[in-house]
């Protein structure tokens, strides 16, 4: 298996800096499941005020990233490599699920654009974005957040990143629209509140079918608190 590589450009690279080298991501990357590299987009602004963002055209509050310095970074990367997808964090995208998440561990390399501010050239957009992905229906301040979350379901997917313990194929989600069953650790009883007697009992087929039962009932709540039904 060849290695999974993924490029982040942002105009906000601190942003990017600890999630990617905490936890799960990091671990990914020290055992050679995928690089990740950040690209400060001002690193690609050639004017001489490294200037990265302007006024919109037609007015409008708010600043806009300038086309050129994402031409700038995108052209030298795709020069370097072929990329399965160009992606743009963006709210207008389509809603990130599991599904899309599963389509995105399978490529090899994966660019993603955080824009900040208002937004970004349309243009840009144009010439090389793939997927416009959103992470929901609310607005944040840029698309770095969104692109770690992107970061993190994908690179979680990669085989031989999780253990078994770990194991993704597990998941809310992963098995369709799921939920999984509640969880409990030691101690059985917790200032009066105790674990359900039948996952201590040892009995596999009874704990199986309390866990989809209960899996029954949360994925029922669960579409019924998203209007999914
Ligand atoms: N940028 C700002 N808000 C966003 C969202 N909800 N999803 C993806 N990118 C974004």
């Amino acid at each position: 298996m060849t290695m999974m590589r993924i490029d982040i450009v942002s105009a906000v690279p601190d942003l990017l800096e600890s999630p990617l080298n905490t936890s799960i991501v990091k671990r990914a990357q020290t055992k050679g499941k995928v690089e990740i590299y950040v690209h400060n987009l001002r690193d690609y602004a050639y004017d001489k005020h490294r200037q990265i963002d302007d006024k919109p055209f037609g007015g409008g509050p708010g600043m806009l990233l300038k086309p050129e310095p994402f031409f700038h970074v995108i052209e030298k990367l795709q020069s370097e490599r072929e990329y399965d997808h160009v992606i743009f964090m963006t709210p207008r995208g389509k809603i990130l699920n599991q599904a899309e998440c599963n389509r995105f561990s399978l490529a090899k390399n994966i660019l993603i654009l955080a824009g900040h501010y208002k937004g970004i050239d349309e243009r840009v957009i144009e010439k090389f974005v793939t997927d416009e992905v959103s992470i929901g229906n609310y607005v944040l301040s840029g698309g770095e957040l969104p692109a770690l979350v992107l970061v993190d379901a994908i690179v979680r997917l990669i085989p031989g990143v999780l253990n078994d313990s770990e194991s993704a194929l597990q998941d809310s989600f992963m098995d369709g629209e799921k939920i999984e069953a509640p969880y409990y650790t030691r101690p059985a009883e917790y200032r009066g509140m105790k674990a359900p007697e039948v996952l201590l009992s040892g009995h596999d087929k009874k704990i199986r079918e309390w866990k989809e039962q209960q899996s029954e009932i949360l994925t029922k709540k669960w579409k019924k608190i998203n209007r999914l039904e």
